[in-house]
């Protein structure tokens, strides 16, 4: 019997990070040229419920009930058992590799999640429709991350530009010219959670500081969909750059971060900011097709653990 098999993306966070956990708007891209994919073989003659794990990457092959049971893998299985209201699952292996590196910022977990959730459920006959899918993917990422906004689980299941504002209904966004960016990685893993936490700590102690930083970042984000929109590259990179700083201020960046943001404004970008929850991982930089080369050049010598350019596709969208 052939495999099943369901991929997911990466993902990227333009701007409004952490904003967003206070119901700010922001913007996240899909970066398809990294997936997650899962294969499922089934195996019609081993006993029910048996279901065997083998993640490469995270070196496991193991029958799923030796994993510990808030393993992530381990939990994204039941969450769609208990949706089917399956007493046990119909034996099988489920294969799961990726091109992502994992806690890096470009969405490991929630592409993980996204690609065992689409293949497991064609694998019982009913593929779930995206609606579903997502809202399963937030479960796990709930799970694991604490409080989080949704905006991973989101942008991955839709494998479209997405201008998101929590408890809102979801808008994608049309974007008006090909925009080049670069994703440079600090090397540094950092925990989300932790970032989260961390911000959450500081506004309680200073809301009216933390709240007004807020505020202007959801509108930085209301503005970059428009110029996102209506194809004006120059002005999208302006506000990047200045929601680095408002997210400086914020107290989520860190020196290597700010290093790589500045190189590249220096080397020639229209714009640099941190992506995602910051104190490390991952930030971007607006590039023309031109400059591109000049700035990953600049952004290695400086440190830059990874480099790789993404293309946001002009799009039309509702
Ligand atoms: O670290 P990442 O790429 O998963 O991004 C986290 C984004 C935050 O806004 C900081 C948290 C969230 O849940 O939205």
């Amino acid at each position: 019997m052939p495999a099943i098999s369901a991929s997911a993306p990466g993902k990227l966070i333009l701007c409004g990070e952490h904003a967003v956990v206070y119901n700010q708007p922001a913007i996240a891209i899909p970066v398809l040229s990294l997936s997650t994919t899962t294969k499922i073989f089934a195996h019609p003659t081993a006993p029910k419920g048996e279901v065997i794990i083998n993640a490469a990457s995270q070196r496991i092959k193991e029958n799923i009930h030796v994993l510990p049971e808030d393993h992530p893998i381990r939990r994204i299985v039941e969450l769609v058992q208990a949706n089917f209201g399956l007493s046990e699952m119909p034996a099988c292996e489920i294969q799961i590799t990726s091109t992502l590196p994992i806690a890096s910022g470009l969405g490991s977990s929630a592409s993980l999640s996204i690609s065992v959730i689409r293949a497991l459920s064609e694998f019982i006959g009913h593929p779930l429709p995206v609606e579903r899918v997502n809202a399963l993917a937030f479960e796990a990422e709930e799970i694991h991350h604490g409080n989080p906004s949704g905006i991973d689980n989101t942008v991955i299941a839709y494998e479209k530009p997405v201008y998101f504002e929590r408890g809102k209904p979801l808008q994608f966004i049309s974007i008006g010219t090909p925009m080049h960016i670069i994703i440079a990685s600090t090397g540094i893993s950092a925990s989300t959670a932790l970032a989260v936490a961390g911000v959450h700590d500081r506004w309680q102690k200073d809301p009216a500081r933390y709240e007004a930083l807020f505020t202007q970042i959801g509108s930085l984000s209301r503005q970059i969909r428009q110029y996102l929109t209506q194809g004006l590259t120059k002005p999208v990179g302006e506000l990047l750059t200045r929601n680095h700083s408002l997210l400086q201020e914020m107290g989520v960046s860190c020196p290597e971060l700010d290093q790589l943001v500045n190189v590249s404004l220096a080397a020639g970008a229209l714009g640099a900011k941190l992506s995602g929850g910051g104190m490390g991982g991952n930030m971007l930089a607006l590039v023309t097709e031109e400059t591109s080369p000049t700035i990953e050049k600049a952004l290695t010598s400086a440190g830059a653990k990874f480099c790789l350019k993404v293309t946001l596709p002009a799009s039309m969208e509702g």
